[in-house]
């Protein structure tokens, strides 16, 4: 089988780079020339563990190509996957106009049936929208009047976590597929059919359900992790262990240990982006989503909180020098879209501290944020002479750090360990001043 992909951002890369790796032909898709060229010398435009070693070996082996022309990729695919950004608009909705335009080029395209498939998340009603767009550009321009029987639209949103998503493409929880002819379902379910040999539960369902699985289990696991952190919170001041807390509640079946870590909120280009635009969904329908509202807001306090708690602890923060360790969103990756580290340095610049920072693969981002930060070659050159230590993101590298090296490097021994990696009674036997989440 032969498919494109649209988009060879995130996703849409990790899409195409491991359906090659399936055994099919694959074409990805972007309108960015440069992009395309690096990615034909094996460029990869960002990092993730494993991705550069597919994409490398499937484009030399044939598998998979790169290309500005999405007429021909259409015209010699079965599939065609949209996967371009829907970023978010001033009022929290996804901006829809590259789906729109990419579904418009498409049309200008199609001469045989295609199965036309969103991986994008996008809000309910899109497959919906692209139906349209693409019938009604058949019908102008090549006068078909069968136009819905040319093509089908299909709803297979990615569930992928940035750092694992090679891992979650080739092992994941559940296949949705959202579709409306028997058709699309069967070639769909032929294209994952390495997925079915592995008995991955297959969720076939209509479009619009599909669509709204997707913001609906992003939207669950960002209350879960606003949850934990609002008990932290609590833990805190009632003097209990938030850890234990959410071990305790994880051995439940029905709640699960997963995303149960307290921290200093979600970020990601998802989490932020999905929840407030699933309440925009919910809002145009009149329906109120008090709980994914919540989520949100908690999510937004948890940052002044643990900004605030540096800031108190260190009485003046003005002129002191905080060495922040992270700075992407999470680990194993370079990605610092509404990361907790860009929120938390802004609101210590703000109040007149100096950052020395330092992150395994995200500083070139940060740079363009922070240009005028300093940014150390490892761990211990962020803490020398600080004020204090900041971790941020949960890297292993810092989760084994020599502690008493630290601490003859730091000025003042103020420790705030955001993501709980290390023993609070062990670091006040040290001698540290250590602060970390809910314990
Ligand atoms: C997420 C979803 O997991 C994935 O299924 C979806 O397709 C895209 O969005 P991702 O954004 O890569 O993936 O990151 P994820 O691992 O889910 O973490 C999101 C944020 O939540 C990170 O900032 C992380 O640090 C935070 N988090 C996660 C916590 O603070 N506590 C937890 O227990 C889990």
């Amino acid at each position: 089988m032969h498919i494109t992909i649209i988009g060879t951002g995130y996703v849409g890369l990790v899409t195409g780079a491991c359906f090659s790796e399936f055994g099919v032909f694959v074409t990805c898709v972007d309108k960015d020339k440069n992009k395309i060229e690096s990615l034909k010398n094996g460029t990869i435009p960002f990092y993730e563990p494993g991705l550069e070693d597919i994409v490398k070996r499937n484009f030399k082996q044939g598998r998979l190509k790169f290309s500005t022309d999405i007429g021909e990729a259409v015209e010699e695919s079965l599939v065609i996957f949209i996967a371009v950004g829907t970023p978010p608009r001033g009022d929290g909705s996804a901006d829809l106009s590259y789906v729109d335009n990419v579904a418009e080029e498409i049309a200008n395209h199609i001469k045989s049936y295609k199965v036309i498939v969103t991986k994008s998340t996008v809000p309910v009603g899109t497959g919906e929208r692209i139906r349209k767009i693409i019938s009604e550009h058949l019908q102008q321009t090549q006068a078909i009047n069968t136009a819905d029987n040319l093509f089908d639209v299909v709803s297979n949103p990615e569930f992928l976590r940035e750092g694992a998503a090679i891992e979650d493409f080739m092992r994941p929880n559940r296949v949705v597929i959202g579709a409306e002819s028997q058709q699309a379902i069967a070639i769909m379910k032929d294209l994952y059919r390495p997925l079915y040999l592995i008995e991955t539960p297959f969720v076939i369902t209509n479009i619009k359900t599909a669509e709204l699985i997707k913001y609906a289990s992003n939207s669950f696991l960002a209350t879960k992790i606003s949850f934990i952190n609002e008990m932290a919170n609590l833990c805190e001041k009632v003097g209990a262990d938030v850890n234990v807390v959410a071990k305790g509640m994880g051995l439940d079946r029905r709640i699960g240990p997963k995303f149960l870590h307290a921290g200093p909120g979600f970020g990601g280009s998802c989490f932020p982006k999905d929840t407030k635009a699933l309440l925009r969904i919910a809002s145009e329908h009149n329906v109120e989503l008090g709980i994914v509202d919540a989520a949100i807001r908690a999510n937004e306090r948890q940052i002044t909180v643990v900004s605030e708690k540096i800031k108190t602890m260190l009485n003046d923060i003005k002129g002191k020098t905080i060495a922040i360790l992270g700075l992407s969103f999470k680990p194993n990756t370079d990605d610092i879209r509404e990361a907790p580290a860009i929120s938390i340095i802004k609101n210590l610049l703000n109040a007149g501290a100096n950052i020395r920072a330092y992150d395994p693969v995200a500083m070139e981002n940060t740079k363009i944020v922070f240009p005028d930060i300093t940014y150390c070659k490892d761990a211990y050159d962020a803490c020398s002479s600080a004020d204090a230590v900041v971790i941020i993101t949960e890297w292993n590298q810092f989760r084994n750090l020599d502690l008493e090296r630290i601490m003859k490097l730091l000025k003042q021994p103020y420790f705030f360990d955001l993501r709980n990696i290390y023993e609070p009674q062990k670091m006040k036997a040290l001698g540290f001043n250590y602060y970390s989440i809910g314990r």
